[in-house]
């Protein structure tokens, strides 16, 4: 596989942090450029992130001299010095959309973990496992855009990370209805205790626009793509209420789920067992061996004995049974950081190398 340049916008927010650790000894990209706000601009990594750093593994060596650029005013620069950027970036919307649209305009392509482009119609939603077929709206969006190469791809929300990946193998008894509710950890907002006291021993029951994210997301990452755009599926219904809970990483989701054509227990588990996607067939770099991993144990999965299995990119499940007013109801796990954000926008620039769209 050919090495590529690689940059982080937004590299030193959390998600920033996690993709440079993540990106440290990745066989086929390499991170060359670091950008952010002009608030860093200008200063080593090492300064620019200064008593921020928030991850357990330390800032990798040889990006700690690396001068931080301006995410806008060096477009341009950044642009031709990398073959794709990662973008994870905490702005305004209507800022994200102009900034990454900018990138993808100077025929950077863009892989996204921000939220603004993920119902922009031709802009794919990709969990890379479920949905790489969407990739191929690509095509529109640079003629749209007026590029040869340049183009945005986003990650959905870390929320959907656990459920969708387990509902989506079971979609051929024909879900009708979902109802989810998550326990997310604060990580997801940023945060750690230290910056969050008010968490420990805690729990807020509201995530701002994260259960209109959580119903909607599932939709379009199961749509189709009509023409110049992906239109979203109208089935299964989705509800959901989503919580925050004192918990470091991992998200967890509490489901409910009803079929058309009710399957047993041991179809279900069956089918989690032996789902592969594109990745696996791949054997990606960040892809996990087992992407579904279904627990016997009424107790398992837990957030800390499970969120990191196969480098945080796999997904646990559990506690499988039936229910008095749906069909079945179960728990599952994710790591929001890694699987769910960083991680997962890896894995899908991977998939987008392997197919050739950064050549
Ligand atoms: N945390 C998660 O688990 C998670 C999961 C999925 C998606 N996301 C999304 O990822 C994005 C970043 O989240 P985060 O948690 O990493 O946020 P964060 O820790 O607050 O980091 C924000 C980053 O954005 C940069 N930034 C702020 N204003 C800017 C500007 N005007 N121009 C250029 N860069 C600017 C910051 O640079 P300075 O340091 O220079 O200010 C920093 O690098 C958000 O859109 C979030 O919704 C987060």
């Amino acid at each position: 596989m050919k090495n590529y340049n690689v940059g982080i916008i937004g590299a030193t927010g959390m998600v920033g942090q996690r993709f440079a650790v993540l990106l440290e000894n990745h066989p086929w990209f390499k991170v060359t450029t670091l950008a952010a706000s002009p608030r860093s601009a200008g200063k080593t990594y090492k300064e620019a992130v200064g008593n921020r750093w928030l991850i357990e593994k330390p800032m990798p060596k040889e990006m700690e001299n690396i001068v931080v650029m301006d995410a806008t005013a060096d477009i341009e620069k950044i642009a031709s010095q990398v073959d794709f950027v990662f973008c994870a970036v905490d702005m305004k919307k209507d800022e994200i959309k102009a900034l990454e649209e900018a990138y993808a305009k100077h025929e950077c392509p863009v892989m996204s973990n921000n939220s603004a482009h993920r119902f922009t119609p031709d802009v794919p939603m990709i969990i890379p496992e479920i949905n790489d077929k969407h990739m191929e709206i690509v095509e529109a969006q640079k003629k749209r855009l007026g590029t040869k190469k340049g183009f945005i791809s986003v990650k959905s929300n870390c929320s959907i990370q656990s459920y969708v990946p387990a509902l989506n193998p079971l979609r051929e008894y024909g879900i009708t209805k979902v109802l989810a509710c998550t326990y997310q950890a604060i990580s997801g907002a940023g945060k750690t205790f230290e910056t969050w006291p008010e968490m420990v021993d805690n729990l807020i029951p509201y995530i701002g626009g994260e259960e209109e994210k959580s119903e909607q997301e599932p939709l379009k990452v199961w749509g189709e793509i009509k023409g110049n755009e992906i239109v979203k599926t109208t089935a299964p219904s989705i509800t959901t209420q989503c919580l925050r809970v004192p918990v470091t990483n991992g998200h967890f989701a509490a489901v409910f789920v009803s079929f058309e054509n009710k399957p047993s227990k041991e179809e279900i588990i069956k089918k989690w067992k032996e789902y592969k996607g594109v990745p696996q067939q791949l054997g990606l770099p960040m892809a996990p061996k087992q992407f579904l991993n279904y627990f016997e144990e009424d107790n398992m999965p837990q957030a800390k004995l499970h969120r990191n299995l196969e480098n945080g990119m796999a997904v646990s499940i559990g506690r499988l049974r039936e229910d008095t007013q749906y069909d079945y109801k179960f728990v599952c796990l994710s790591h929001n950081t890694l699987r769910g954000a960083a991680g997962g926008a890896v894995e899908m620039a991977e998939l987008y190398a392997a197919k050739g769209y950064f050549d």
